[in-house]
């Protein structure tokens, strides 16, 4: 009806009926939550019928308000939007008469007031505006524009009922006039059909350029399907990824199927498509789902957090880039350069903190945190990053198939090709042991491999980008080959008459090199790999370490060095993104943050660092369950809606069994790696003789082993190294020879540890065990989430729209 302009009579008569519809529910104590023009049905005949009860809720004596958020944006009552975010306020059935004087807006001019806006804009100004009017309303006779003004008084105990709004002048025109404005209403439809037009929504179709898939439809969201059981579900993903169309709804959560594939829908064009308007409007994306975090930030002045999920190879770390890219499109600065170093800052830290597996050839080897901070108008302003749970233990051993942290291979390559390998000490044959996990291949793909080489200049314009010196780049670069010569550095046992428990070093050139790369003496450095320190009654002894030993501390030295290093960069990104005091106080600004971990794994030999990555995701897990499932059944039970059949996997047992304290998983691990004596046997039977639930079992005949039942399936561990592992010691010897380096950047990464965020701890803090840092990640995350979630939208609410 939006090619013309509906008379007065007619509009009357199109609002009579619902109040009559609406008066007989609220007598029965109903209230409808979702009128609207959509839902107010015109039949051929003339006939006028209020339809939709999906939102409707049953009053009772002992309970006459409700105080659930619910309804479509633009024609929820403010008292009900309120309860978004107070919950002690509530609102009766008067909320229908505001959504009534909305649609008689609607009526007169095609669309509810603040229709442009984006859905969560309008939420947030409809409390805050004074009541909308009418378009012209010189235009309407005056007692249209009043019935709109009685319905659209902001408090609502003040506010009409519908019973005395059907005594209105303006409605009461219709009464007794049903058959004739019936006949009119029909005859009306009747040329608008022959005319071939036909009512639809301004949300169906926006723009018809070719290159660009920008039909929207009700499949996009999985809500509006009429049965939602796994099988329908996963034919219907199916059905839209053959088309391409990779991202799909479900209420608030944004689905994103990898599409192994360049797809060209991440253009600037895309993101100004997809800047500031209705989710409707567009078929979903990830800049979609970036665009509501940052209206949602902007509008509400609330911190947001967007949450990635989903298993190793999935595309979280993609869809992050993705977000990053069109929030910096949003946020954009008039400082360009603060843009494009934002923009560095996910492939350096990948560089450094991704590496080849079996699953994934760009695996996040750590959880990352990515921090964008804009001001109070929405301007980007910096960045921060917090890191979590590097696997350290990549740098010194590989699984079959897998590789090394990326910048390895990259920085090898670019030293090759720009013929110094030689100043940075490393072969040009036969590859460092530690990067060698496919024999001798690696030095192939080192001189052959053009992506490498690439990769390398690029890390390079990043360090520079962000604003790395070139002293800091070359002591990087001086760490990284020192670790490489670390990892060459071999032990022969020394056996004499009295002492078979001796090493040494037979080949010093390896210890040699490391030593000079670290600026430390060589042969400081050889007695702190081969013998260490005990102090016993006040007197300093000095015990020999053995072949296995003295192997052990050189692959402890050398994690240290790149975990630290690793913490470094962290750390100085953050001091070089750091918001500009002038620009905005740090107090005022609001952050959109980003969590990227790693996904959930099961190999066929799994470790200890896939029981931490696990464990990670089982969390994560158990915050949707909370977000999506249990938070949602209470609001249904609240309102008396039967929720007893949505049935979801609680994987709360699962986590306790992990993190319970004393008898948890973790906590169990923790204390058997303080006993000296422990062995990996004693720690399997201790999680045998404690864990007695159906989570956790031990498989016959198979040593060393325990399987864990995780909400993403069933997965053996191997126990094998977990104590070494967890204890994750670095010998005392070791840190004092580090820290006697003449190498300003290696003092600081001994001097004090550093936290998550690369900050450096004052000395009397102790570094966290690997365990705590394990729980830290998910608890601290889910706290940050649970301060900053701004609860947005509840699927219910977007259903009916
Ligand atoms: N939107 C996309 N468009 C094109 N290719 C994609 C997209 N998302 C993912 N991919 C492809 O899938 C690969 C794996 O994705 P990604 O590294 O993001 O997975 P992940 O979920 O972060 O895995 P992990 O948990 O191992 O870190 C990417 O390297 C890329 O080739
Ligand atoms: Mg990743």
């Amino acid at each position: 009806m939006r090619a013309q302009r509906l008379q007065e009579p007619l509009i009357a008569y199109i609002l009579y009926v619902p109040c009559w519809g609406l008066q007989h529910l609220h007598n029965n104590r109903i209230i409808h939550r979702d009128v609207k023009g959509n839902n107010i049905l015109l039949t051929t005949e003339g006939g006028v019928k209020l339809v939709d009860f999906g939102v409707s809720a049953q009053l009772t004596s002992a309970r006459l308000r409700r105080n659930t958020s619910v309804g479509t944006p633009f024609w929820m009552a403010p008292e009900v939007i309120a309860c978004e975010q107070q919950y002690d306020y509530s609102y009766d059935a008067r909320c229908d008469v505001w959504s009534l004087g909305i649609t008689a807006i609607e009526l007169a001019d095609g669309d509810p007031p603040l229709a442009e806006m984006h859905p969560v804009k309008a939420l947030f100004k409809i409390p805050r505006n004074p009541s909308p009017t009418l378009a012209q309303p010189d235009q309407w006779c005056r007692s249209f524009s009043h019935f709109i003004g009685q319905c659209l008084i902001k408090d609502f105990e003040a506010r009409p009922s519908v019973t005395h709004l059907l005594e209105h002048p303006f409605i009461k025109q219709a009464q007794g006039k049903d058959v004739a404005l019936g006949q009119q209403l029909a005859a009306l439809i009747l040329e608008q059909h022959d005319q071939g037009r036909q009512a639809r929504t301004k949300h169906e179709r926006i723009n018809t350029r070719k290159t660009l898939i920008i039909e929207s439809s009700p499949d996009d969201d999985l809500v509006n399907l009429e049965f939602l059981d796994e099988e329908t579900i996963i034919s219907h993903l199916q059905k839209r990824y053959n088309e391409l169309q990779i991202y799909t709804y479900v209420g608030d959560i944004l689905i994103a199927l990898n599409p192994f594939q360049a797809l060209s829908i991440y253009s600037p064009q895309f993101s100004k498509l997809y800047h500031g308007v209705k989710r409707v409007d567009n078929p979903p994306h990830i800049f979609a789902a970036a665009d509501a975090a940052y209206q949602g930030m902007v509008t509400f002045c609330k911190d947001q957090c967007i949450i990635i999920s989903g298993e190793s190879g999935a595309g979280k770390t993609e869809s992050a880039h993705l977000m990053v890219q069109h929030l910096t499109f949003l946020g954009k600065a008039n400082n360009r350069t603060l843009r494009e170093k934002i923009l560095q800052v996910n492939p350096l830290v990948e560089a450094f903190g991704n590496a080849c597996t079996a699953i994934n050839d760009n695996s996040s080897r750590f959880g990352k945190y990515l921090e964008m901070k804009f001001t109070p108008t929405g301007a980007v302003m910096g960045a921060k990053i917090s890191e979590y749970l590097l696997e350290k233990s990549r740098v010194i051993k590989q699984a079959t198939g897998e590789k090394n942290f990326h910048i390895f291979y990259y920085f090898y390559a670019g030293l090759y090709h720009q013929d110094k390998l030689k100043s940075y000490r490393l072969p040009d044959k036969i590859p460092p042991r530690y990067i060698d996990s496919q024999h001798c291949k690696v030095m192939q793909d080192i001189v052959t491999s053009k992506l490498y080489k690439d990769q390398f200049d690029e890390i390079r314009e990043c360090f520079r980008i962000i604003g790395f010196t070139e002293e800091e780049v070359t002591s990087v670069y001086r760490i990284l080959s020192a670790i490489l010569n670390t990892g060459n550095i071999e032990f022969a046992a020394i056996t004499s008459q009295h002492q078979t428990d001796k090493s040494e070093v037979p080949n010093s050139e390896a210890l040699e090199n490391a030593a000079s790369l670290l600026s430390i003496g060589h042969e400081e450095l050889q007695e702190a790999l081969t013998s260490h320190c005990v102090v016993t009654r006040g007197e300093t002894i000095i015990r020999t370490n053995t072949v296995d030993k003295a192997t052990d501390v050189r692959d402890a030295m050398s994690k240290a060095l790149y975990g630290r290093l690793f913490s470094w960069i962290v750390n100085r990104i953050n001091a070089l993104l750091q918001p500009d005091m002038n620009i905005c106080a740090a107090e005022s600004g609001m952050n959109v943050g980003i969590l990227d971990i790693f996904g959930f794994e099961n190999f066929k030999r799994n470790s200890f660092e896939q029981l931490c990555i696990n464990i990670a995701n089982e969390q994560i897990q158990f915050y949707f369950n909370q977000h999506v499932f249990a938070l949602e059944q209470m609001e249904y039970q609240s309102e008396g809606v039967d929720a007893s059949l949505v049935e979801y996997e609680d994987n709360r047992p699962i986590l306790d069994m992990f993190l319970q304290k004393p008898m948890g998983l973790l906590s169990l691990l923790d204390e058997e790696s303080r006993f000296p004596q422990a062995t990996d046997q004693t720690l399997v039977d201790k999680f045998e003789d404690n864990l007695r639930n159906k989570y956790f079992w031990r498989p016959k005949r198979v040593e060393l082993c325990f399987g864990i039942h995780h909400y993403a399936g069933k997965v053996l561990y191997s126990v094998n190294g977990f104590l070494e592992r967890n204890r994750d010691t670095l010998p005392a010897d070791i840190v004092v020879v580090l820290r006697t380096s003449e190498n300003k950047l290696l003092q600081q990464l001994f001097s004090s540890p550093l936290t998550k965020t690369g900050r450096r701890r004052r000395l009397h803090h102790l570094r966290p065990s690997l365990i705590t840092s394990i729980i830290s990640l998910p608890l601290s995350v889910s706290i940050s989430i649970d301060q900053t979630f701004p609860e947005p939208l509840h699927a219910a609410k977007w259903r009916r729209r």
